[in-house]
This record gives C-alpha cells, sequence and structure tokens, in this order.
C-alpha cells in the first residue's frame, strides 16, 4: 500500500523515534509498504516519521547510484544505533522526500559503524562507506528526529525559511501523495 508521505513542519518529523519489538503489530505489511512507497516516490531512503510513525525503522536502496565500486544494497534497518562515524567530511548534494524540491550540499564523515535489526531481528554490525553510508545517515538522522536542512549553515536556513514553510502548506507540486500538516 502507498502511503502518504510527511511533509516538513509536521511535529512528527521532529520526534525521538522509540525502539520496536519483533511482535510490532503488521511490521512486515508495514515494511512492504514502506518499499512500495518510496519506489513510488523514486526515493533511495524512507524512514518511518516520513510516513507519520514515530519508530526507529528505515529502508534504503541504493539502486539508482550503483556502479562497479559499489552494488546497489536493498536493507531493512530495525532500531539502528550508529556506533562511530569517521574518516574524512565530503560534501554530497542531499534531498528528501518530506522536503521536495529542494537539494543542498550536506557534509558528513565518509565511514560508520552501525548496529541494527534485521528483519528476521537477527543483530548485525557493519560497516559502510560511499553513498550507502550516506544515504543509512540521512535516514538515521530522520529516527532522531532530524533533517538534512539543518545540517546547513545559518544563511542558508534563513535562505531557505519561506520555501519550507510554503512546503509545510502543500505549496509545492509533487508526483507522489504527501500529507501536508499546514494544509487548509
Ligand atoms: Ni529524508
Amino acid at each position: 500500500m502507498i502511503l502518504p508521505i510527511v511533509a516538513f513542519g509536521d511535529p512528527v518529523l521532529r520526534k525521538k523515534c522509540v525502539d520496536i519489538a519483533q511482535d510490532y503489530e503488521g511490521l512486515e505489511m508495514l515494511i512492504d509498504s514502506m518499499f512500495e512507497t518510496m519506489y513510488a516516490s523514486h526515493g533511495v531512503g524512507l524512514a518511518a516519521p516520513q510516513i507519520g510513525k514515530a519508530i526507529n525503522l528505515f529502508i534504503i536502496d541504493t539502486t539508482p547510484f550503483e556502479d562497479e565500486k559499489y552494488p546497489a544494497l536493498r536493507k531493512v534497518f530495525i532500531n539502528p544505533e550508529v556506533i562511530e562515524e569517521t574518516g574524512e567530511l565530503w560534501e554530497f548534494e542531499e534531498g528528501c522526500l518530506s522536503i521536495p524540491h529542494i537539494r543542498e550540499n550536506v557534509k558528513r564523515h565518509a565511514n560508520l559503524r552501525i548496529r541494527y535489526k534485521n528483519e528476521s531481528f537477527e543483530t548485525i554490525e557493519e560497516a559502510y562507506d560511499g553513498i550507502a553510508a550516506r544515504v543509512i545517515q540521512h535516514e538515521y538522522d530522520h529516527c532522531r528526529g532530524k533533517l538534512f536542512v539543518d545540517h546547513l549553515s545559518e544563511l542558508k536556513k534563513r535562505l531557505l525559511k519561506n520555501k519550507l514553510l510554503g512546503i509545510s502548506k502543500g505549496a509545492v507540486n509533487v508526483d507522489y501523495r504527501m500529507r501536508f500538516p499546514a494544509a487548509r
């Protein structure tokens, strides 16, 4: 089922998400719906708060960025915990399905180690770099109530203020289902 994506300005995007248990009701269906929703909106990652649930869950599929060095990664992260971020800071232009039509360079560390549960609730610990690390960092931020625009300079934030307000009111054209907090 394709779910509406929550737009910038909705308080659920600012919540610190909570861990879930293996018997979380409808988890399998929720994950399926999140993948369906992400593909319908051409995203490479989607976090649960973006479909209105403040739980520690996100999915990624880096297929659009696939190359010889970085094979596509399709994964579910449950109760993720970034253990460490290391390496050089590098800039990459990020966007977000909750913040349509805004893309900005964000600096993040090149490497990360993360611990999480997979769909079978097995504990996994892995290291990532490249685009996969980038997408994971962006989605992990969502689970902590953080958005990519929070990483921008004060000046950039000021320049984007009206655009962001417009998005929260639904004054934006998108070709996927969205829910706007301040729409009338
Ligand atoms: Ni996002």
